[in-house]
């Protein structure tokens, strides 16, 4: 970057039901307050194209290598046409999902390969990752419990069973070992207010 000024990449990761929306809700608030440009996005979407995209990949069954194609596919419009120039303006994006995602969902969840869903990652966004990736965790079956209680119409991927989170869970879990500077992990079961005392913490050491 020639300016020297690049923002700051965040993105929001767990599975479903684990409360990860209304803290990036909170963490984008948080940062706007103390005067920062943000773009609050989100995957799959993020762009026109990308919302429609996603439309599709949380309603019609569609075969998983398809999934992941177009998971892809809205990543890389988001990629070039939202993140890239935010972060080169000196913005800090905080976004609900990234590549993490593919991997625990179609790579953990789904089963595909992971050196090719490596492969899609370095075509579609390079070298480009987060900063930071806070991995909200929290036990399936209380994650589920929470889904029930708070969504009325499940999309396909939420309509999942307890096995397919397990997977989702544990390929997290994996990332977040393998790669402790840039992912931290935030027990989910916590109260909203204890979770943000513990992301303040975070940024600030930013
Ligand atoms: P989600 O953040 O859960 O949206 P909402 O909180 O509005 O339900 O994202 C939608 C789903 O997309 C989620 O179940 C995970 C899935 N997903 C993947 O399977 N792979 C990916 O690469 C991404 C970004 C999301």
């Amino acid at each position: 970057m020639t300016t020297g000024i690049r923002g700051r990449f965040i993105s929001f990761e767990g599975i479903d039901g684990a409360g990860k929306s209304t803290q990036h809700q909170w963490l984008v608030e948080h940062l706007r307050a103390q005067g920062r440009e943000v773009v609050a996005t989100r995957e799959p979407g993020g762009t026109p194209l990308g919302e429609k995209l996603r439309a599709l990949l949380l309603a019609e069954p569609m075969q998983l290598d398809t999934e992941a194609l177009l998971m892809f596919a809205a990543r890389r419009e988001h990629v070039e046409l939202v993140i890239r120039p935010a972060l080169a303006r000196g913005a800090w994006v905080v976004c609900d999902r990234f590549i993490d995602a593919s991997m625990a969902y179609q790579g953990g969840g789904r089963g595909l390969s992971t050196t090719r869903l490596s492969q899609l990652a370095q075509w579609t966004v390079g070298d480009l990752k987060p900063d930071l990736t806070l991995l909200f965790d929290l036990p399936v079956d209380i994650a589920m419990a929470r889904l029930f209680a708070g969504t009325q119409n499940p999309d396909r991927f939420e309509r999942e069973q307890a096995e397919f989170f397990e997977r989702v869970r544990a390929t997290y879990l994996t990332i977040a070992a393998s790669e402790p500077h840039r992912v931290r992990v935030i027990d989910a079961g916590l109260s909203l207010s204890e979770i943000q005392v513990i992301l303040e913490n975070i940024i600030a050491s930013l």
